[in-house]
Order: C-alpha cells, then structure tokens, then sequence
C-alpha cells in the first residue's frame, strides 16, 4: 500500500488556510505593520538585554521568525542526513511537537494511538488532553534489555485502522533502551497507514552513533524524528525541539502552530548553540556524563545491598535500577520509601517508576556531576540501611 498523507489528516486540518502573521510577508525595511513598540522593549537587567538595532537577534520589540530559519540552517548542518530546511520544524520542546502530531493526525473521540510502555508520560497525556485514546502494547524485557514486541505491533495496526500515529521512544524514557532499527524498519515496511514517531531526546548518549532514525526520513514518508536541545546541550529550561520529517508534514506542523511558537530568545541561544564550538562543548559534556554514568553511577549502585540490577542498556543520561526484597525479589513499597526518604530527609530527588510496566522495584536516576553521583550512592546507602535494617 503507498503511503497517502491525506487519507490520515484530520479534514479539518488538512483544508485549513493557515494565519499568515505580518513577518511572512516582510521582515526588513521600516517595519510599521505588526503593531509592535518601535520604542524598544521596557528597561530590562539595566538595560543589558535592550540593544535595538535590527539585526540584533535580541531585538525583543519585533516578533521573532515564525519559522526559526537560522535555527533550522544550523540543525541541518549539524545533523548532516537532513536535507534541507524544509525537513524541520522547530518547536517549543519536543513536548509541542508531541502536541501538534495529535492534533493534526488524530480526531478527537475517534482516532487512536500507540504507545510502547514504559515509555515517556506526554504520549498518553497529550492524547487524552486532545480526547484520543491510548492503546498499549508494553516492551518486552529480554535479558534485562528492553525492545518492541513487533509482531503483536503489527497485528494491532492490522487489525484496528484507526491508530494514526505510533510513538516510539529510542533511547527509551525510563527504559534508557535503543530500539532496534530492524524493527522499526519492520513497522515501515509493514504498509501502515500512519505516523510512525521516532523520540530521540536522548540520542546523542548513544555510544553507538549509526543508531539515529533520521535518515529513515529520506525512505519513508510517514516517519517523524523528534530531537531536543534539553538534553544532551543542557538547554531545557530553553525549550527548543524538532520534528524531522518528510516537507509535506512539517509543512502541516508550521501550519497549526501558534504563529511565533519559539521566542527570539530561544532561537537565539539555539542558534549559538548549534555553532561548532557549542557542539564540540556538547560532545565533551555527553562524553564525561557517559563516563560517569559507566564508571562510577552504575558500579557504584550495583554495590549497594538490596540492588537487584540495572535495567535497559543505558543509552542516555540516567539510569533505571531495581530494588528487591530479602528473596531478590523486586520490591515496589521499598523503592517508594527509599524514593520518598531521600527527598524527604536528604534532600536527594529521583523519580519513582515502579508503576511503570516491567519497571516493578525501580527508580530511574539521573547521572549529575562527580560529586552529585558519589553523593547519591553515599546518601542511598545509608537509607538503604536505614530502612532495611532490624528494628
Ligand atoms: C523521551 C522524551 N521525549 C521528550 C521529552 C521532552 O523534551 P523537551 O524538553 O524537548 O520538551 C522528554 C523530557 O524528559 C523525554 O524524556
């Protein structure tokens, strides 16, 4: 079956005349036509931020680009199997991005997603925000590693056409598991009428770097890659993202977003920050956060009593350990109270995911600096005993 864009659509979205902000048309010359403040911004910091002059990208009284052009000039270089521009959108987060493929491919009240738990919260959350319900079908954990159940995948897209998009997350969000691109490659080859999203927020972890899904994008029509710049460049509270997909459905993502999404801001700390110099930086920063995580996070867990092991393979920036009982069996109610003593009284925060399908005894556990990694090991230790030990 040839992949046909227009059948998956919602009509609404599909026959929309999209906005045309007043920066589509013009945006140099003597700019009186978007009603902003030619005054200049108020007084900020001391006026540090105020530099009116037009080419400054800080020239906060302007809207900013509606389509980030610099940003995306620079993507595209750094992720040299995007071929063009108009391959990218960039996105408040990768969690816009997430928002705008359910709006665009999904009827509220009718159609369906898939979603491979455990897996990252926003795929549900969104769908049900958006009146779009879930179907799960869980990973599978062989060997302590987890991947696709493909075949039941596939016989679930067979079987129920109403699944427009399918979120696949690799690395995978608390399971820190590549997918592997076999079976994506399965899922693509299958004839399936929808979406098929690849999240890589955590790909630039991955020791391995020929495991990305971007070049699938130059193979397939209906496969999105979603990447972010909160990771692995250490730029959340920033709130960039991008979708990485055929031009015909970025085109569709630029239609339905807020007119001026990223602000100026933004695309200006993400165009610095895909310059050469920020990239070799990142590559240092992933390289010491790998190290850390493999030679002292990961050994230093699998020391402490009452550890049963690590799940997945660690290909991100945290790591997912399982706690058991006296009989090595995995123990949900002493994850949640060592979670719940660390923060409470030490003041050491990582995130419960025992409820999580396959994840029963776990919390997932983000790698910090040297210093913050010895002291969660130091600090888990003592409730470990603390909480173990005989009255
Ligand atoms: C798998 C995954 N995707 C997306 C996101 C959201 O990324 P962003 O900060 O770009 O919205 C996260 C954040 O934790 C994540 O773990």
């Amino acid at each position: 079956m040839v992949f046909a864009l227009e059948k998956i659509v919602r009509p609404n979205i599909l026959a929309l005349k999209p906005y045309r902000s007043a920066r589509d048309d013009y945006n140099s010359g003597l700019l009186l036509d978007a009603n902003e403040n030619n005054f200049g911004p108020v007084s900020l910091m001391g006026d540090s931020l105020v530099v009116k002059s037009e080419d400054n990208p800080l020239s906060m009284h302007r809207y900013p680009d509606p389509f980030g052009i610099k940003v995306k000039e620079q993507f595209i270089k750094f992720r040299a199997a995007v071929p063009s521009i108009d391959n990218v959108f960039v996105g408040v987060g990768s969690d816009e991005v997430i928002d705008l493929v359910v709006r665009i491919f999904c009827s509220p009240g009718v159609d369906q997603i898939l979603i491979t738990p455990p897996t990252y919260g926003m795929y549900k959350v969104t769908s049900q925000i958006n009146d779009v319900s879930v179907v799960s079908i869980p990973l599978t954990l062989d060997d302590s590693k987890f991947q696709l159940q493909t075949d039941m995948v596939l016989e679930e897209l067979k079987r129920n056409p109403l699944i427009k998009v399918i979120w696949l997350c690799s690395p995978g969000n608390p399971t820190g598991s590549i997918l592997k691109m076999t079976d994506i490659r399965k899922i693509l080859d299958s004839g399936y009428n929808g979406i098929v999203v690849v999240d890589e927020a955590y790909i630039d972890f991955c020791t391995d770097q020929n495991t990305s899904a971007v070049p699938l994008i130059n193979e397939y029509p209906n496969v999105l890659v979603m990447q972010t710049l909160s990771k692995s460049f250490g730029l959340a509270g920033v709130r960039i993202g991008f979708a990485i997909s055929h031009k015909d459905i970025i085109q569709l993502m630029n239609n339905v977003k807020a007119p001026y999404n990223v602000n100026s801001l933004s695309q200006n700390a993400a165009y610095e920050a895909l310059s050469s110099a920020s990239i070799q930086s990142m590559k240092r920063v992933v390289k010491e956060i790998i190290y850390q995580r493999d030679n002292f996070l990961i050994p230093g867990l699998l020391k402490l009593p009452r550890v049963k092991k690590i799940l997945g393979t660690n290909d991100a920036n945290f790591v997912l350990v399982q706690f058991c009982n006296p009989l090595g069996e995995p123990d949900n109610d002493l994850a949640i109270n060592i979670y719940k003593t660390l923060a409470d009284d030490f003041d050491v925060v990582v995130r419960f995911r025992g409820s999580e399908p396959g994840c029963l005894g776990c919390l997932r556990i983000t790698v910090g600096l040297s210093q913050e990694n010895s002291l969660v090991i130091s600090t888990l230790e003592k409730v470990i005993n603390l909480l173990t030990s005989p009255q």
